[in-house]
């Protein structure tokens, strides 16, 4: 896929096509169900539970969410227009639907690089993307995402969760707000709109301004902070918390590389690339 100059600002998609949306009240994750049904469903296709008994996160950790409160779902995209290459093209344009999405709500909310989605040192959301290749595309993309709508309480193993009634809450005080102040159904609606419409943007080869707005969104961008470098050895599917190879470091964000992986300035003025698995934050 090749990229235009121009800046074009696309109108936001309303879900008026009829999209293959399944809601389930309980399934092991979304993210497992649409790879059980990936050979046949189509570019567009959406699994939404309100409880998964197995949600799964990043680095092999579980996605912890109390049932019917919140939005877990999957989308699954046939961006059979990137090259494996070009992967991160996907992170980015979910990121930016969910940033949107919530931009939109009055949140000030920003991409803590790859895709999680932070409101303040609090964590909001977060994805599960996982590609299929073929050859030379990119044959489908499953973007699961966990987006904390009307929780209020976190299991303290956690770091630093928060949902859109709490960021409201802490916005309004003490105000007397309803349990479940977000329709999960209505908002589900709302953010496809966002994220399909980014898709949309991409496919059409904005990527330039897609890029641009990433950047420009992403937590802590050129502060200096302290990071853990991970040794690149340690088996991949441990979640990072045991293992015990890390180096701390204090280095700052500069954005991302065409294959998005993070450009880090360490104190010492050297430059690095860093893939998912080879760094993260300290919080
Ligand atoms: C993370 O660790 O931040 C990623 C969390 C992704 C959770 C979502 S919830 C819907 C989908 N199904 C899953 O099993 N995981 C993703």
């Amino acid at each position: 896929m090749s990229c235009k100059d121009t800046a074009k600002i696309l109108p936001i998609i309303i879900m008026e096509k009829n999209l293959g949306i399944k809601w389930y009240q309980t399934i092991d994750s979304t993210n497992s169900q649409a790879n059980r049904e990936l050979a046949d469903a189509p570019h567009g296709s959406v699994w939404v539970a309100d409880f998964q008994t197995a949600g799964r996160g990043q680095r092999g950790n579980r996605w912890e969410s109390k049932s019917a409160e919140n939005l877990t779902f999957s989308i699954l995209l046939r961006p059979t227009f990137l090259h494996p290459a070009q992967q991160f093209h996907i992170s980015r344009i979910a990121s930016l639907g969910v940033l949107r999405y919530l931009h939109d709500k009055g949140l000030d909310a920003k991409i803590k690089w790859p895709n999680d989605i932070y409101i303040g040192n609090k964590k909001i959301c977060g994805m599960l993307i996982e590609n299929s290749i073929s050859t030379d595309k990119l044959s489908a993309s499953i973007v699961g995402i966990g987006l904390n709508l009307n929780q209020r309480g976190f299991s303290s193993k956690l770091t630093n969760p928060t949902s859109l009634i709490m960021e409201k809450l802490s916005a309004e005080g003490n105000s007397d707000l309803p349990d479940k102040i977000y329709d999960r159904k209505d908002e589900l609606s709302l953010l496809l709109g966002y994220i399909f419409t980014a898709y949309s943007e991409l496919e059409e080869g904005y990527c330039k301004e897609l890029e641009e707005e990433y950047h420009r969104n992403l937590y802590r961008l050129g502060e200096f902070h302290r990071f853990i470098e991970i040794d690149q050895d340690a088996p991949a599917d441990i979640p990072v918390e045991r293992i015990s190879r890390g180096k701390e470091i204090t280095a700052r964000i500069l954005g991302t590389d065409e294959y998005g992986c993070a450009i880090m300035e360490h104190i010492s003025g050297e430059i690095k690339h860093y893939p998912f698995k080879g760094i993260r934050y300290v919080l």
